[in-house]
């Protein structure tokens, strides 16, 4: 590996508590002779002092945009506004590729400053598959917050909190009604995490994945209490909820968790909503007579900043350990570049990474 300096950078949110290094793994960084900054943050899981003591050097936060130019900034999401340029490598989750909101202005600002964005949604092994994500805790929390919801137990606003603390109130408690579940997309990362939680919450949900939704089954869907949307869709399918199984009156299905919240995309498999829920108020009424509330959080595994930022961190840890041009960042800066061109945006080739 050539010489790193990898800068972690404060979170412009002020609910983002996660952190794509913990201080276990910048130490592990730092025995490696990687150079590293970490910004001080408010509201970081982990204290900056915690990053000090295993060789980090502490820097003001958002001072990343006066770091040397060959430092590669890391964070997890959106940019602040300034600068206009954006001259470093960044390493982050962009939600720049899919037309989103924002997207060619931050592309823009990249084609500008000379930098490059390598985004960690598309940081992949040669077979597509995604090497450091969030998914596990997002099922977690978004079946824990439909039992939650379901018991009539779900306090708002939500704030983070920790798993042990969060299983306490998810443990089936005297009085609770059976009910059923179902996790669809169950064999997935998310999917796997809704799982997890209805077990801890004393339930055995019908798992389906591709295999069970190809020729779907609404009613026995409608016949579930509750629903947990896991699924990664890449190809238009059938709704799995259309605005007729609202008004259903043999409907059972009473609370929906979309963990996916594809909504407003032509691949969204539940298009009975438009827009999501808030750590505010978490759950939305969709129906009244029958009911049928909706869960629609896009930042679900910020609930849980400790875990899943230690999760995360243990799968990014040997990709930034294997920093380089080559391999999952050389397919992540080639997909920055192709899709800035996409816009006419001008990005240079170039074979130190820098464009
Ligand atoms: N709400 C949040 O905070 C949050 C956080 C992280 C991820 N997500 C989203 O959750 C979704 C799932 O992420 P993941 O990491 O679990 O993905 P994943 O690829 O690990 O799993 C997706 C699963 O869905 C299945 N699937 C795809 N199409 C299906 C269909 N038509 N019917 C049944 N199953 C189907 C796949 O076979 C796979 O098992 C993604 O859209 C992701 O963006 C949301």
């Amino acid at each position: 590996m050539t010489e790193l300096h990898l800068w972690l950078r404060h979170e412009t949110r002020t609910t983002e508590r996660r952190t794509p290094v913990v201080p276990a793994d910048a130490r592990r960084l730092v025995e490696s002779g990687v150079t590293l900054t970490v910004e001080e943050s408010p509201q970081r899981i982990f204290p900056v002092e915690e990053y000090e003591a295993v060789g980090a050097k502490p820097a003001p936060a958002g001072s990343w945009a006066s770091a040397p130019k060959d430092a590669v900034i890391l964070g997890l999401k959106e940019l602040p506004d300034e600068p206009a340029e954006l001259t470093h490598r960044h390493i982050f989750f962009g939600h720049a590729y899919k037309g989103q909101p924002g997207a060619t202005d931050l592309l823009r600002r990249f084609g500008a400053g000379g930098g490059a964005l390598l985004d960690l949604e598309y940081l992949v092994d040669d077979t597509g598959r995604r090497l450091a994500a969030f998914g596990f805790w997002a099922g977690y929390l978004g079946a824990a917050l439909a039992v939650l919801q379901h018991r009539g137990r779900l306090v708002a606003p939500l704030t983070p909190t920790s798993k042990e603390e969060l299983d306490g109130t998810l443990r089936p408690a005297a009085g609770d009604a059976e009910f059923t579940a179902l996790v669809i997309g169950a064999l997935g990362r998310s999917g796997r995490g809704a799982r997890a939680a209805f077990g801890t919450a004393g339930i055995e949900p019908t798992s389906w994945d591709l295999a069970e939704t190809q020729d779907l089954d609404r009613p026995a869907l409608l016949a579930h209490d509750v629903l947990v949307n896991c699924v990664l869709a890449t190809t238009p399918v059938p709704p799995f909820l259309r605005a007729q199984d609202l008004d259903d009156p043999s409907r059972r299905l009473r609370t929906v968790s979309d963990v996916t919240c594809d909504v407003g995309s032509p691949l969204n498999v539940l298009p009975v909503y438009d827009r999501t829920t808030e750590w505010d108020a978490p759950v939305r009424q969709l129906h009244e007579r029958p009911p049928l509330d909706l869960i629609a959080i896009d930042n679900l595994p910020s609930l849980l900043p400790k875990e899943s930022s230690t999760d995360f961190s243990a799968a990014l840890l040997p990709q930034l350990l294997d920093f380089g041009t080559g391999g999952a960042w050389g397919r992540c800066l080639d997909l920055f570049r192709t899709k800035a061109r996409e816009r006419g945006i001008a990005v240079a080739d170039g074979e130190s990474g820098h464009v």
